[in-house]
């Protein structure tokens, strides 16, 4: 049954209600179940779509209680202080927000993007892990970087995770919303995932993004680009190969915006459905496709990629026994396990050994 179904269904009966009725706790808490949907119905809320997708009332439950509840997150770094940031005012700052999530190729992904990020001037690394909390190889490399950045940590919500595709990504940028509404007053916002590939020229082409700025993005879906299409220098529509009866058919990566408009538009989030949370976000912000910047060269230039790094599962080791004394593995081992390349047991998983050159 859809929602909509459920929710006509559930009025009817409850307009048959005229005569004194008891109440039991059970029929109570449905009312209150009917009116919260009631509600989100009368407002257009587009997470009611997504309250639809979920397979139990109890999953409904959970969501409509999330949509009014802030992002439960963690500063992992409490002591930076956002005002040091902010000294060289002559360009705009662009917050670059990174979702990211605990896997074998975590580091290698973020080692790549941050010394990427590290060549750019005046830019803010928000890096938000999905995790209840922070991992400290990464707070590491965050300061070993020496870029400005905020450090947060912020877990799917249970609920999410037993769905068939998980909207991944989308508790952490809320998080990174929440903390740039309450730090931040200018600059410019930009999405960018730990495995895309940016061209250096892609953050001078946003950073004087005045409302909202769209550009191109390679290797997304079967047309191998998701793209705006442009028409005297106004964006006029979409060329990606997944409309799914978006508004806009935009990758993540796709877009930017002026830090103006989060407080413009306080209540602008992304909705947990996976495929949809940019749709959700940009139906509240863009009032006016007018409003819109077709940058890198009209939309006809890729400089940014949605590239993808095979999965490796990470590796179950029993750890070498002969004569590892005084040797490096130790530390190798180690370093193997905070970096979440391999786990280790005595019992189970690939025994593994040193070939040795000479003797030690
Ligand atoms: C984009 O198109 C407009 C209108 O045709 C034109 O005036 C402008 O120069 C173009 N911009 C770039 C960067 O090519």
């Amino acid at each position: 049954m859809t929602s909509a179904a459920m929710i006509s269904g559930h009025h009817g009966c409850l307009v048959g209600i005229s005569k004194p009725t008891v109440f039991t706790g059970a029929s109570a808490m449905f009312l209150l179940v009917y009116l919260a949907l009631w509600k989100y119905h009368d407002s257009n809320n587009p997470l009611l779509a997504s309250a639809s997708s979920l397979p139990s009332d109890e999953m409904r439950n959970d969501l409509l209680n999330m949509v009014e509840q802030p992002e439960q997150f963690t500063s992992c770094d409490p002591t930076m202080n956002v005002s040091q940031f902010q000294k060289n005012d002559s360009i705009p700052v662009i917050y670059f927000v990174t979702p990211t999530y605990a896997r074998s190729v975590q580091m290698a992904e973020l080692t790549r993007l941050g010394q990427t990020l590290s060549s750019v001037p005046s830019l803010h690394w928000i890096l938000v892990e999905d995790a209840p909390r922070c991992n400290p190889a990464v707070g590491q490399l965050l300061r070993r970087l020496a870029i400005p950045f905020t450090h947060l940590a912020s877990a799917m919500p249970s609920a999410y995770k037993k769905l068939k595709i998980p909207p991944r990504g989308v508790s952490n940028r809320r998080a990174a919303l929440q903390w740039i509404r309450s730090n931040i007053k200018q600059g410019v916002l930009y999405f960018g995932d730990d495995d895309n590939s940016y061209d250096l020229r892609l953050f001078d082409e946003i950073r004087d993004t005045r409302n909202i700025s769209m550009f191109p993005v390679g290797l997304v879906g079967e047309y191998a680009v998701s793209a705006p299409v442009v028409h005297d220098g106004k964006v006029v529509g979409f060329y990606d190969s997944w409309p799914a009866r978006r508004r806009f058919a935009v990758d993540m990566a796709g877009f930017a915006v002026n830090i103006k408009l989060l407080h413009q538009f306080p209540n602008a989030t992304f909705i947990y459905k996976a495929g949809f949370e940019e749709d959700s976000f940009l139906q509240e912000i863009v009032t006016d496709a007018n409003f819109i910047e077709a940058k890198a060269a009209n939309c006809t230039q890729i400089l940014v990629w949605h590239t993808r790094t095979v999965q490796v599962p990470m590796a179950m080791l029993q750890p070498p026994t002969l004569r590892i004394a005084d040797t490096s593995i130790s530390g190798l081992l180690h370093s193997l396990d905070e970096y979440k390349l391999a786990s280790f047991s005595t019992s189970k998983g690939k025994p593994s050994s040193v070939h040795y050159l000479t003797d030690v």
